[in-house]
């Protein structure tokens, strides 16, 4: 571990994901933050690093049937479904609250082809309330039998591609942990352009109540998060960190600053926080205040000084 000596201010937990210079490396996971109003009165939105906004696509979505949340062990089991108002109220109804916010604010768009996701982004990424973009490339492409787009090199390759065309903005492209060879569709999107990753997506599970006899979802199956999945996450950014040179925005379980430092010592220069938040509202906070803990205490000067060190494939640049 590099040992430099920290500052009169304290150690740095600043980073930088693509174009977006972070005060702190904590972002907030898409479709559980909201755009942040909830939180404000919990959280000084002027600590954290940004707000990843809920997913929005082309036509407006009502979501799937309920139950749309499971509690599990250790865990939560989503389907929401992407319910959104579509791009066209979006733009008009809710982007301009987003300048009142004192962090980044990263649109997410979602597709269900690569038409869609050119055409979503290009029209949120025109938006100045709008910091960056993240590309939820985790839904069906209606074109090709319904193959989910982050789980396929090249539906991952073409989403990125087009995206990329039509912003210069931050991309921020999230990856799937529902496949066999992750690092393989890491290499793929960097190399259509994507300035960053986000690494990972909820993990796909269901529940069964054993005295209806019947999944606990109104939509059978969903996406895993929370506590749960956090040693899939963890090792899932060791290996895209192996993988590619662009800066990663590890995520998946994390509560606390322990935690975020898996994620970060495995190759993750930023972390989100998701599931976290519904149990403890304070959770980016306590993982900002940790984080300068862990490194004023062995006397190391910036966080970057730690990202990949646990990794010896690190390929990344810190
Ligand atoms: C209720 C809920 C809704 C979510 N909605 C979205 C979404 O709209 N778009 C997206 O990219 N990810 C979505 N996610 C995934 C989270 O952003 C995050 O990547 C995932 O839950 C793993 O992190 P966590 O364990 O910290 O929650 C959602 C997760 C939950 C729990």
């Amino acid at each position: 571990m590099v040992e430099n000596a920290a500052s009169a201010t304290g150690p740095s937990i600043a980073t930088r994901i693509g174009k977006l210079d972070l005060p702190a490396p904590t972002l907030m996971g898409s479709g559980c933050y909201g755009s942040g109003e909830e939180y404000a009165p919990f959280v000084d939105l002027a600590g954290i690093g940004g707000i990843v906004l809920k997913s929005v696509t082309r036509f407006p979505r009502l979501g799937n049937a309920p139950p749309r949340l499971v509690a599990t062990p250790s865990g939560l089991l989503n389907a929401i479904g992407l319910q959104n108002p579509g791009i066209d109220a979006y733009l008009e109804n809710d982007v301009a609250k987003f300048a009142e916010r004192p962090c980044a604010v990263i649109g997410s768009v979602a597709g269900f082809s690569v038409d869609d996701y050119a055409y979503v982004t290009e029209r949120l990424a025109a938006r100045d309330e709008i910091d960056a973009i993240e590309l939820n490339i985790s839904c069906p492409n209606v074109g090709s039998e319904g193959e989910t787009f982050a789980c396929d090199p090249g539906l991952a390759e073409q989403a990125t591609r087009a995206a990329r065309r039509v912003t210069a903005k931050t991309l921020i492209v999230k990856l799937s942990p529902n496949v066999t060879d992750i690092a393989a569709i890491a290499r793929v999107v960097e190399a259509a352009g994507a300035d960053a990753l986000a690494v990972v997506n909820t993990v796909r599970g269901m529940a069964i109540d054993v005295e209806t006899a019947k999944p606990r979802l109104g939509n059978t199956t969903g996406g895993l998060s929370g506590a749960a999945i956090r040693p899939i996450a963890v090792l899932a950014v060791w290996e895209v960190a192996r993988a590619v040179k662009i800066p990663i925005v590890g995520q998946g379980g994390i509560e606390n600053a322990r935690d975020a430092l898996e994620f970060i010592l495995a190759g993750a220069s930023a972390v989100s926080i998701g599931t976290g938040n519904f149990t403890d509202p304070r959770a980016p906070q306590t993982v900002a205040d940790g984080l300068r803990s862990y490194l004023a205490e062995r006397r190391i000067a910036s966080l970057r000084d730690v990202v990949g060190k646990a990794n010896p494939g690190f390929a990344g640049v810190r």
